[in-house]
């Protein structure tokens, strides 16, 4: 097995789901170091669940994660299908979002054994699965900062601009935007802001108390919304109502800290379904959880199927903020 790509709290309460799994059906694990980079160097190490212990509550991943631009290459592939092959490894498990799932395919060309995934990320953006493992700790860890933001927004009766992770959606944002109660929430499925064209960001704002220096305001924003990100749009704010607005980026904070239970809890589930589906022959597919059930969803790059945030709650903020 291998995590890749952003890493995501719950990766190790996975890995060690697998491990403890596997163990008790006397299958022999190897976990590859830095995502498919390991895998294509032959970097790994034999996995026993001694190895696993007290590694639930950690945030991170025991294998290190990283990004694998090897893996956008045909030679990648097959170089990491050697690996597979000359090891005799009988199944390969991905934990990673869709780009981690992109490269699983790839090797699935080259290589005859099985293949399965498991949604690892904060970003929530995975088809076939109602929640991603890391999800549920990035929506907590960004709504603990904004609810310090908003203490001191409140203090000095400031308009706050706080952008959140989430790659190209907007998960992140509108639970932790819901959440935090926050005044207003852009996300990519609104579309991208253009500049020079704020009037539904700016119109709510002139509406509201914090104008007349009364009150605070939050807008919490996924990145990639705005060009040049948050603290452009925050300085264009602020030109065009004539009050500052501060933006501040949570970054990478999101990624880290120790899973909460709710993805401990999935990790665990699905590291153990994963590994009794493989005993049972599933290839190329992924193990999820949709109303509480674990289940198999055919391994893709979501490309257009893209899971979509909750329209409900998107338009009941819409409709707030301009009231
Ligand atoms: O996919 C997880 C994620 O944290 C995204 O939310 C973010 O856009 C991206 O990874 C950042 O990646 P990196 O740490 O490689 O800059």
């Amino acid at each position: 097995m291998l995590t890749s790509g952003g890493d995501a709290p719950g990766m190790n309460a996975c890995i060690r789901s697998i491990v403890l799994t596997a163990a008790a059906h006397q299958i022999e694990v190897v976990g590859f170091s830095h995502g498919f980079n390991g895998l294509i160097e032959g970097d790994y190490k034999k996995l026993l669940p001694y190895h696993v212990q007290h590694i639930i509550h950690l945030g991170g991943t025991l294998l290190k994660s990283a990004r694998c631009p090897a893996m956008h290459t045909e030679e990648g592939a097959k170089a990491a299908a050697i690996t597979l092959r000359q090891m005799q490894l009988d199944a390969l498990l991905v934990i990673g979002g869709d780009g981690s799932f992109k490269g699983a395919l790839a090797i699935a060309q080259h290589y005859k054994g099985q293949i399965l995934g498991l949604p690892g990320t904060i970003d929530n953006d995975v088809d076939g699965t109602d929640a991603t493992i890391g999800y549920a700790t990035a929506i907590d860890t960004a709504l603990d900062a904004i609810d310090k933001i908003r203490d001191t927004a409140d203090a000095f009766e400031r308009i706050f601009l706080v952008e959140l992770m989430g790659r190209h959606s907007g998960f992140i944002a509108l639970s932790a935007g819901i959440a935090s109660g926050a005044e207003q929430i852009i996300c990519p499925e609104l579309g991208v802001l253009k500049p020079g064209e704020l009037d539904a960001v700016i119109r709510p704002i002139q509406n509201a108390q914090v104008v007349k220096g009364k009150s605070s305001y939050i807008i919490v924003m996924a990145e990639h919304c705005y060009p040049g990100g948050s603290t452009a749009l925050a300085a264009d704010i602020t030109k065009a109502i004539g009050i500052e607005c501060r933006a501040c980026v949570l970054g990478h904070i999101q990624r880290g800290g120790s899973p909460v239970g709710a993805d401990r809890i999935l990790a665990t589930k699905l590291g153990a379904y994963a590994v009794e589906q493989l005993l049972g022959g599933a290839h190329l597919m992924m193990a999820g959880e949709v109303n509480h059930q674990a289940c198999l969803y055919p391994l893709q790059a979501s490309g257009e199927h893209k899971k979509r945030i909750d329209p409900y709650l998107l338009r009941w903020q819409q409709q707030v903020a301009n009231d």
